[in-house]
């Protein structure tokens, strides 16, 4: 795994470097594989860059390959679609609704079933489906092309915090969470580390100075920050890409 950290000066060159990044994950996939599976965040810092990429002119070549995305989410709050704090309303209403992108290449998680626990299953069923050549095939993890990924204050990233025994699900590619300190308080859908770890590549999205120290840390100290920081555990197949902006 090739690792990278880059440290952007604004936070124009921050949203346009990761564009640059997702047009260059997006044509080697779909030259190589015929299809560009692209698994979005939530949070606050991602905020910017759905902003940006749906204001991107609509021949620009970010526009091109998001009309040829499927998008994914990498985790979701256990609240309802139109609350708030949900994340795929928020990548719905910032980034693909504007950019114009057809609602069925945008794989959300269920949060109307009755349970988180029901979500997680409903969405590894999704997934399955998603990525499986006939019905009910025993297949391995799926290979996303990449992954967005923001940091937590206490390092987690989708919604694997650290200590969880969500944390440390091996088997399963999508389960639940809670929590421990940091808000919402709510129950969580996210995807596990082995399969985020399966991906090709991962975008670390970073804003503010104080998460800097702990990418600094990741990154001289990574034996002991793996026991600290979910973070430093995502480890996928080709390349990691830190992106730092001040907030
Ligand atoms: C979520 C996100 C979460 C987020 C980090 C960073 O559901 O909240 O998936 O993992 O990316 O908490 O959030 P900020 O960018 O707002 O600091």
């Amino acid at each position: 795994m090739l690792e990278e950290v880059r440290e952007c000066s604004s936070q124009l060159d921050f949203c346009r470097q990761v564009a640059e990044l997702i047009v260059a994950a997006g044509r080697d996939a779909l030259e190589k594989r015929g299809r560009f599976t692209l698994v979005l965040t939530g949070g606050g810092t991602v905020q910017a860059l759905y902003h940006h990429l749906a204001a991107s002119d609509s021949r620009s070549a970010i526009k091109k390959i998001l009309a040829e995305t499927y998008f994914f989410l990498g985790d979701e709050r256990f609240v309802p679609v139109g609350h708030p704090d949900n994340n795929g309303a928020m990548a719905w209403n910032l980034l693909l609704e504007p950019a114009g992108v057809a609602g069925s290449r945008f794989f959300r998680i269920r949060t109307d079933l009755g349970s988180a626990a029901a979500g997680a299953t409903d969405y590894e069923k999704t997934l399955r489906g998603f990525f499986a050549n006939k019905p009910d095939e025993v297949m391995p993890l799926p290979e996303f092309d990449l992954v967005l990924l923001g940091l937590g204050s206490d390092g987690h990233v989708a919604s694997l915090f650290p200590g969880t025994d969500a944390l440390f699900e091996s088997e399963r590619w999508v389960t639940t969470s809670f929590p421990p300190e940091l808000a919402p308080a709510v129950a969580r859908i996210t995807m596990t580390m082995p399969l985020l770890n399966q991906a090709g590549e991962v975008i670390m999205l970073v804003s503010g100075s104080g998460k800097k120290a702990t990418v600094r840390q990741i990154l001289t100290e990574p034996e002991r920050a793996a026991k600290l920081y979910p973070a430093a555990l995502v480890r996928p197949g080709r390349r990691k890409v830190w992106l730092l902006v001040d907030d």
